[in-house]
């Protein structure tokens, strides 16, 4: 086994990529981070016993991120994705702190808007959940690198539980989504962010409601993007594609977790439950 002095710590490629989110919105992101690469060893922690952490003091937040990068530390993991647009907005630099550059740490909002910034769009519109809306870090960064781009945020608080209850092409979530994006604050964008990775899992409802008016980002694609060439850039992509291992790790193991992580990574995965 190789080992690389990277600039982090010492790292190896066969160590495991670290993903973390407070439920099944991670794994929108971690999905895209398999089909992009297929070699790379994968644990996904999803704190679902704390969920949903839009709803939580940064406090709170803070905690439970800095626990789960520990986690993944004590894992052996040799990047950490943190794939959680809350966890994000509240706790990047404690968790930047704590990892105290011995792996890369990959977050969900910077490559995202960053992107946003340099490509042609005027009027954004992001739907996120209330913890990332009141940082507003979505239109701080966007504007940083684009002081010409009008940004709106809306807190849509009510889809994570509508998502996590399992209520995916129904009725119930068809009807928040609408009346969501009938707010005032959306009339006119041009491009709307999804700025919580639980949303992806409504893409369809919301393609529904935009037709072709609104372009969508695909942030689990730049998200994933960022981690290949991080690693790339480190010499730290897996080269084979054998043994390849994916372990989910669950605060507390739900029936929809269940169904999704199988979904998206096979029947034969397996979840663990870890105290935090
Ligand atoms: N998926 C997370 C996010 O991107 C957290 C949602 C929640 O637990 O409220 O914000």
């Amino acid at each position: 086994m190789k080992i690389k002095k990277t600039g982090y710590g010492t790292l190896s490629a066969e160590q495991p990529i670290g993903i973390f989110d407070s439920g099944v919105g991670g794994l929108t992101f971690a999905k895209e981070i398999k089909r992009l690469l297929p070699n790379e060893n994968i644990i996904y922690f999803g704190d679902t016993k704390h969920l949903p952490y839009g709803e939580k003091s940064r406090e709170a937040i803070v905690g439970y991120s800095k626990k789960i990068t520990e986690f993944l530390l004590e894992k052996n993991c040799k990047a950490i994705v943190i794939a959680c647009n809350s966890a994000t907005a509240n706790a990047l630099k404690q968790v930047l702190a704590l990892v105290d550059h011995r792996v890369p740490v990959i977050d969900v909002i910077n490559p995202v808007a960053e992107k946003v910034a340099y490509e042609i769009h005027s009027n954004i519109g992001v739907i996120a959940t209330k913890a990332t809306v009141s940082s507003g870090l979505y239109r701080k960064t966007i504007r940083k690198h684009n002081k010409f781009i009008k940004v709106d945020e809306l807190a849509t608080p009510l889809l994570v539980p509508a998502i996590e209850e399992g209520f995916r092409n129904h009725p119930i979530t068809h009807a928040i989504v609408y009346n969501y994006l009938s707010n005032n604050k959306l009339k006119d964008i041009d491009t709307l962010i999804l700025g919580c990775t639980h949303y992806p899992l409504l893409l369809k409802e919301i393609r529904q409601f935009y037709g072709n008016r609104v372009r969508i980002i695909d942030s689990p694609n730049i998200v994933a993007n960022e981690v290949k060439s991080i690693l790339e850039r480190h010499e730290l992509l897996r080269s084979e594609n054998k043994d390849v291992s994916y372990e989910f790790y669950l605060s507390d193991i739900t029936k929809n977790f269940e169904k999704i992580s199988k979904k998206f990574f096979g029947n034969s995965i397996a979840l663990q439950l870890a105290v935090l």
